[in-house]
């Protein structure tokens, strides 16, 4: 949020204009440009990047919508379906689903749901850079994407996917979070999960960094995660893994790859793409399909497929680097996330490797 020179953001509260249906549905197709009215309302205006159309609002105690005026802190942000009928039209279904993996497993702690406003089909995420107070305050906190934090422009397509350049780069994320304090195991465990669910958005803007006020830097929780492979797509990564653009040829050891250019320790590479793709399957097997049912099959079995055989591809790294045959039973983890906003890169700030 901008304001003026010695005003803080905190001075500057606005207020909240409840909203129903049809007029959250006027607002999403006016933000897309496809409805009458103007837009850049005063009401309307967000500092929110990204390709599709869309709002933010704030639910209130009382599980009403409002429109946020004046600078009031939104609590949820609202995407914009793509046309029915049309070969992505499922996005926002498999990005609910991916989230709820993704919150299964301790990747994100953000909530997310398709709904249906006036006929108009959204997704609903929950804010994670928001901090609800018990006195029904809503505090911002500070988040940077990367490719801000890079100081990439990535209007420029040149500048949006990495395809063999330097920059964007996994490893100069890695590099930002070693700079904050912040090891960069929960960008593995994301990566992994990216390629796992074959998720080709994974670019800069779309991984961010927490700033909370101690000046330490963490990874924000995963956002606009979606499965992508499952249809008729190129497959391009949008940042290179040890190399390669191509996701559907990005191996299990490959992830361990990448994370060693990054200077993380072979072994703990291994156990932390292992678990992840471990936890991944659990909540495969665990989450209730009936919730997601814009997403197909074929949607799923893509990801099943995928996250087999990834943990296929690494099984024999894995045994090699317990020469014993000591099978590694690898332990399962409990979701570390917490729907509370703004708690969770504290909460993940890895400890220093114990090996040596
Ligand atoms: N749950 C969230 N909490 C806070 N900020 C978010 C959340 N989801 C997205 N954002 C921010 O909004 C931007 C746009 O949202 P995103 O879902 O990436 O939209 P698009 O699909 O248009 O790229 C993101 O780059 C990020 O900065
Ligand atoms: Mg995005």
């Amino acid at each position: 949020m901008l304001v003026p020179a010695g005003e803080t953001s905190v001075d500057r509260i606005g207020h909240l204009e409840t909203v129903d249906d049809e007029e959250i549905a006027r607002m999403l197709l006016r933000a897309a440009g496809r409805a009458g009215g103007a837009s850049g309302r005063r009401d309307s205006l967000t500092s929110l990047p990204g390709m599709e159309p869309k709002i933010a609002l704030a639910l209130d105690p009382q599980g009403r919508w409002n429109r946020c005026v004046d600078g009031a802190p939104s609590t949820h942000i609202l995407k914009l379906s793509r046309e029915a009928g049309s070969a992505t039209a499922d996005t926002i279904d498999t990005e609910a689903a991916a989230l709820d993996l993704a919150r299964r497993i301790g990747l994100t702690t953000v909530d997310a749901h398709v709904a249906t406003f006036g006929g108009v089909r959204a997704i609903v995420v929950s804010r994670y850079d928001r901090i609800a107070s018990s006195d029904g305050v809503t505090a911002r906190l500070h988040q940077e994407d990367c490719a801000q934090a890079m100081g990439l422009d990535t209007r420029n397509p040149d500048r949006k996917f990495q395809f063999g350049r330097s920059l964007p780069s996994l490893l100069r994320i890695a590099q930002l979070l070693r700079e904050g304090a912040s090891e960069p195991d929960e960008l593995l465990r994301l990566t992994t999960f990216n390629l796992a669910i074959g998720n080709t958005d994974a670019h800069a803007k779309n991984i961010s960094l927490l700033h909370p006020d101690d000046g330490t830097v963490s990874l924000a929780p995963a956002y606009d995660v979606a499965m992508h492979l499952h249809a008729d797509v190129p497959g391009e990564s949008a940042m290179d893994i040890a190399g390669r653009r191509a996701m559907r040829d990005v191996t299990g050891p490959d992830l361990l790859q990448e994370a060693m250019s990054w200077g993380m320790p072979a072994r703990r590479a291994e156990r932390v793409v292992a678990a992840t793709l471990d936890e991944l399957r659990t909540a495969l097997e665990e989450i209730d399909r009936d919730r997601h049912p814009g997403v197909r099959d074929l949607a799923w079995r893509t990801v099943e497929k995928r996250t087999q055989q990834l943990a296929d591809q690494l099984a024999p790294v894995q045994r090699a680097a317990r020469p014993q045959g000591r099978a590694h039973a690898t332990q399962p983890r409990r979701p570390k996330g917490s729907p509370r906003g703004g708690q969770f890169g504290t909460m993940h700030r890895s400890e220093p490797d114990p090996e040596p």
